[in-house]
């Protein structure tokens, strides 16, 4: 085993030897460490306090060393304790099934099971949405969006609901507080439907224009299973010249067809919106009954779904500007509700599910 040398020639070159010995006594005894006791024994004889190789170094080299040769040993001694030490703590961790530098060191239990990350997927409302607007896309149409908040003007005032007019009252909005000193058509209010981007579309596109306008409503309705303050709609509107009632019949059929079977049948009820003359509901027939009748169609084997019509000539009024002169041009209209198609389609009976977050009501859907 390595013993320190008493050293009498304090040359460059004996000093080099004597190093040169150390750290190859160092390295093969490091080397032949194959565990944690073996390292302990190794770590005390080579840095102990008393009389471990490094102090014997200090005190066999640098103490003895003479005046002159006090400083190159001195430097070499601290050279080589940087080395021991260093040495040592790389043993630790190769005996701690470390090894390597770096990253390296960090050390991964491979044979631990691995962390899965659940993949977030689509809401309901939203795979709802998509289904529709991508049945719109390709029959030609393309997607608008509005803003949530809007003001009385383009959620009532040109949509042909005169202010004050009781056909407001149908649609329980919720208005912004504290907006007394504005003109009424000014004031902010969470938009009740969707209609409001079919103005926003018309100011911003002269005809002909193909659009479906997706997104969140308000109203202030209590929640129950068919109701809730917050809902989605989809807007529909066409205009061009020669556009009919027919081409609103045809179209809405297909998209009926297209979202939950071939084999739906449509019908239109006369209805009334202040933005459409004419108006219609359009109601389907029950997809899970066939139309015999069960609990989702309250036996009636038909299920009422949207509301449309010809987009009534008062309104092109309000962006004759923009091309809309309603002598040369014509349009239909639609809107229906999201939360309702998502229901059909997946067979949910209580709207509250879709808002409540539960995830394991989400999971269904992914
Ligand atoms: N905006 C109506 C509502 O929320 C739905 C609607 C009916 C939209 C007829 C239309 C339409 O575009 O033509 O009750």
């Amino acid at each position: 085993m390595y013993q320190v040398p008493k050293l009498t020639d304090y040359s460059a070159a004996a000093l080099d030897k004597a190093v040169a010995d150390l750290s190859a006594a160092l390295e093969q005894e490091c080397a032949a460490v194959s565990n944690e006791a073996e390292w302990k024994a190794l770590r005390d004889r080579w840095m102990a306090r008393k009389s471990g190789v490094l102090t014997q170094v200090n005190d066999l080299w640098l103490k003895a060393a003479p005046g002159e040769a006090k400083r190159e040993v001195g430097r070499r001694v601290n050279e080589l304790r940087a080395h021991v030490e260093n040495d040592v703590v790389t043993v630790q961790e190769r005996m701690a099934g470390r090894t390597g530098t770096g990253l390296a060191t960090e050390g991964v239990d491979i044979s631990l099971p691995g962390i899965r990350r659940a993949i977030g997927a689509r809401h309901p409302v939203l795979q709802a949405l998509d289904d529709v607007i991508s049945v719109f896309k390709a029959m030609g149409y393309s997607v608008e969006e509005g803003p949530e908040v809007e003001t009385d003007y383009y959620n009532f005032e040109a949509l042909n609901f005169p202010p004050n007019h009781p056909a407001r009252d149908t649609q329980d909005t919720i208005f912004l507080a504290g907006q007394e000193s504005k003109p009424s058509r000014d004031r902010l209010l969470l938009r009740t439907h969707t209609s409001p981007v079919q103005i926003r579309t018309m100011q911003k596109y002269p005809p002909p224009v193909r659009v479906v306008c997706p997104g969140k409503v308000h109203r202030h309705d209590t929640p129950d299973a068919s109701h809730s303050p917050l809902f989605h709609q989809v807007e529909g509107l066409a205009v061009d010249t020669n556009i009919t009632f027919c081409d609103l019949k045809g179209t809405l059929d297909h998209a009926m067809k297209a979202l939950f079977g071939s084999s739906v049948k449509t019908r239109f009820y006369p209805s009334f919106f202040p933005f459409t003359e004419p108006s219609a509901d359009v109601q389907i027939s029950c997809p899970f009954c066939g139309g015999k009748g069960c609990r989702t169609c309250k036996q009636s084997g038909w299920i009422e779904l949207l509301g449309c019509g010809m987009v009534d000539p008062n309104v092109f009024e309000f962006v004759r500007d923009n091309g809309y002169d309603p002598a040369k041009i014509s349009g239909f209209a639609f809107g229906m509700g999201a939360d309702r198609v998502a229901m059909l389609r997946y067979g949910i009976d209580d709207i509250q599910l879709l808002f409540q977050g539960d995830v394991r009501f989400l999971e269904q859907f992914v």
